[in-house]
């Protein structure tokens, strides 16, 4: 690992911390973002545990009554943004949007909990743990209707995977011609070949305006919204949280929510079979309006090692396609695995790689025993940084930076795999 490129790192976040939060990177994105604030967090951990805490602490203060927790907070208002807090129209006491993220951060809090001084730190772990706890039930209550331990997703945006072709059909399905409106100011930053369509990108207003109608009625819109997709991200990460909030809950003697979360995760465990597709022999999401697979293999497909979820004949095939995508490119882990239809080297989660995706498979993929895939997936995530620098995302071919620069959650991932080389 480089030094410089270390400092570089920290740099990089501590010019994104606007003030105990901070942003995915300027300008572009000029908020508090749910879960780049979580591996922010890991990064921070590094060299500072408490701006760590911090970061998570100031992301709770989002959290609204039923427990849930927004995908973006809008502290102040930030033209170079759309869409922003007066098109969302959300919030409980700070505005935010209405959709929430992965839920990784009990994983992360569980990491920096596990490396940090104890007697230091233990008021702030049991202020935040009924906070997980709660957010956590959010999703068992109002995202899981086949009550199988599986995650609903209404918007792609939640998903953290915004332009993955598995939403392009389901999307297309979206009837977009009341949408009102708008300007898009992403292509302002960044160029449009490697940002979503304009028909993509009318669908997810139309999503964002109708759970804004709807007064971001969560049980509603679980029912009604034209997006109902079960996510395998989600649902994976979602499994692996609540198996790092059950130890969090046994370390604090929580036996209630042990038994609870013991529940969830038996459920989880076996739903996440409906998430195998035989034709295309692997998991992927699942259009619950559609009846239908998305038949796509993505790089959430391969965060089933981290979830610790699957049978070890699902494993083998798994791997099996990894190697298939190993063989095809120069980095690993492609968003979206090359040769299907919609796959693109430079088009958001339509192929470029993100440090964050691989940083969870190759935790997964080391906890079950494959260490050498874990070990090539960190040195060509450091690779990518060292040969293009801190940005959004990388090509899988010839690695050049896609997306923002001077990203917080690429830096942020960087320090904690240069943590992991020195320890
Ligand atoms: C993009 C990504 C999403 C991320 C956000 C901020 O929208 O798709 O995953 O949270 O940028 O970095």
């Amino acid at each position: 690992m480089s030094t410089e490129l270390i400092n570089k790192a920290r740099q990089i976040l501590q010019t994104n911390d606007l003030g105990g939060y901070t942003v995915p990177t300027q300008s572009m994105y000029p908020y508090q973002w749910n879960w780049d604030s979580v591996f922010v967090a890991l990064g921070f951990a590094t060299f500072d545990q408490n701006r760590a805490w911090l970061e998570i602490e100031n992301l709770f203060e989002s959290q609204w009554e039923d427990g849930f927790v927004p995908h973006i907070i809008f502290r102040k208002d930030e033209p170079s943004y759309f869409p922003g807090p007066n098109i969302w129209v959300a919030g409980d006491s700070l505005p935010t949007s209405g959709i929430s993220n992965p839920p990784v951060a009990s994983s992360i809090i569980k990491r920096i909990w596990d490396s940090c001084d104890h007697d230091e730190n233990i008021d702030r772990l049991k202020s935040i743990f009924p906070k997980l706890v709660a957010w956590h039930r959010w999703f068992h209550t109002f995202r899981d209707p086949l009550n199988n331990g599986l995650v609903l997703t209404t918007h792609p945006w939640e998903t953290g995977r915004d332009n993955s072709p598995e939403w392009t059909i389901p999307c297309e399905a979206i009837d977009i011609s009341n949408v009102s409106p708008f300007t898009r100011l992403d292509t302002s930053h960044v160029d449009s070949s490697m940002r979503p369509t304009d028909e993509e990108y009318k669908a997810y207003i139309t999503l964002v305006e109708f759970g804004r109608d709807h007064n971001w009625d969560h049980d509603h819109i679980a029912k009604h919204n034209p997006f109902r997709m079960l996510d395998v991200g989600m649902s994976m990460i979602l499994l692996r949280a609540n198996r790092d909030l059950l130890s969090l809950a046994e370390f604090l003697g929580e036996q209630d929510i042990v038994d609870e979360l013991n529940q969830q995760i038996a459920l989880s465990e076996k739903g996440i079979d409906y998430l195998w597709d035989d034709s295309s022999n692997t998991f992927c999401s699942y259009d619950l309006i559609a009846g239908k697979h998305s038949g796509f293999i993505s790089s959430a497909s391969f965060l089933a090692f981290y979830a610790g979820a699957g049978s070890d004949e699902q494993h083998q095939q798994l791997l099996e396609n990894l190697k298939n995508i190993e063989q095809e490119t120069d980095f690993l882990m492609p968003s979206f695995a090359p040769g299907q239809d919609g796959f693109d080297t430079m088009r958001y989660w339509r192929g470029p790689v993100w440090a964050v995706v691989n940083y969870m498979i190759l935790n997964g993929l080391a906890e079950s025993g494959y260490q050498d895939w874990a070990d090539r997936i960190a040195s060509d995530t450091k690779s990518l940084v060292e040969l293009s620098g801190f940005h959004e995302a990388f090509s899988p071919y010839k690695g050049t930076g896609t997306g923002g620069d001077n990203f917080s959650w690429t830096a942020a991932i960087y320090l904690a795999l240069s943590n992991l080389t020195n320890t």
